[in-house]
């Protein structure tokens, strides 16, 4: 293949980006991204304090936009997110107990079904558990709603939604020999042996010199999907430039390829001046829109398959 969507659909796999409604007037932008891309997420678009403003009060003309633009172009969706403990609209932010419970479960709901049949996968669940050393859940408002808050999310998206996969989404989860990595598999694990509906499993992969490519990547991929679970790469980005940055991008897509259940990769923006590392260059086109190493190490290792 000579797009990325052209040499990931020769192993059946997918390559997306994140899109910025606010870009979608760029044609430069449009331009790579449906030349290149063939999954779709809204990088803030369909996000809580987005999609619910107010309470019970949904507007989705924003994700909406970024949906209608994918879906006439021939692509597909993953949305992203359902719950989560950040950019939550400011009325979420000030509850607790069942009354969030219920707010949540009445979110999660509402929206998995206006999009019901235009999601290929949820981000149902993102970032919940903590950083560090402990291996266990991140402190919430959420999580203070009782441990269960997970998979009753999962189970109402699963109501709204039955044809979506339903994903938990995490950043820090790369590297197998990490706390947080063993927490989320641990929570994986417990999820498929007591049937509460989770298909799959997404790795953020926001990766720089304090936290590369872990050599274990590939081990990591395998023994989640192991779990009966695939797995997705969600929101790939690397810090870096020039042939280094590019071995890393490859070293990604050799891990994704080297399993099975990886089903795709994503990466978290078009070019680099579309990127939230401000300041950096993590993405595999420049400010002017032209390939970078990184990207044609990412096409060589994908036409490898
Ligand atoms: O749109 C407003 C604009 O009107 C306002 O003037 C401006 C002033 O701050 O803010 C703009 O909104 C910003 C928005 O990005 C759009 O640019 C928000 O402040 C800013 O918080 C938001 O950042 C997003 C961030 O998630 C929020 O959590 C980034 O774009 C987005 O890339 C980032 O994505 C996250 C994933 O959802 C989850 N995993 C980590 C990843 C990177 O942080």
């Amino acid at each position: 293949g000579s797009t990325l969507q052209d040499a990931a659909a020769e192993s059946d796999r997918y390559f997306g980006t994140a899109i910025a409604g606010s870009r979608l007037s760029d044609t430069q932008y449009t331009t790579i991204a449906n030349r290149e891309f063939n999954m779709i997420t809204a990088e803030n678009e369909m996000k809580m304090d987005a999609t619910e403003p107010s309470q019970n009060q949904f507007n989705y003309s924003s994700g909406d936009q970024i949906v209608n633009w994918a879906i006439g172009n021939g692509k597909q969706v993953r949305g992203h997110a359902l719950a989560w403990h950040s950019q939550q609209p400011g009325w979420m932010q000030n509850m607790e107990g069942s009354q969030l419970r219920q707010a949540m479960l009445n979110h999660v709901t509402n929206v998995a079904t206006h999009y019901r049949g235009k999601i290929h996968s949820w981000d149902v669940v993102n970032e919940a558990f903590a950083d560090g050393s402990s291996g266990g859940r991140r402190d919430s408002n959420l999580q203070r709603t009782g441990n269960d808050w997970i998979e009753a999310a999962f189970r109402a998206a699963r109501a709204a939604d039955p044809n979506a996969q339903l994903c938990y989404n995490d950043y820090n989860t790369d590297n197998w020999s990490h706390a947080k990595t063993q927490g989320v598999y641990n929570m994986v694990r417990d999820f498929k042996s007591r049937g509460v509906p989770i298909d799959c499993v997404g790795f953020q992969a926001h990766f720089n010199s304090g936290n590369p490519v872990p050599s274990n990547y590939h081990e990591t991929l395998q023994n989640f999907a192991d779990l009966g679970v695939d797995v997705q790469i969600t929101e790939l980005d690397i810090e870096g430039s020039g042939t280094s940055q590019a071995e890393q991008y490859r070293g990604v897509v050799q891990a994704c390829m080297a399993v099975a259940r990886c089903q795709g990769i994503t990466v978290w923006g078009v070019r680099d001046s579309d990127s939230w590392r401000a300041s950096g260059t993590p993405l595999l086109f420049d400010g002017n829109g032209n390939k970078k190493a990184a990207y044609q190490y990412v096409l060589d290792q994908l036409n490898e398959a």
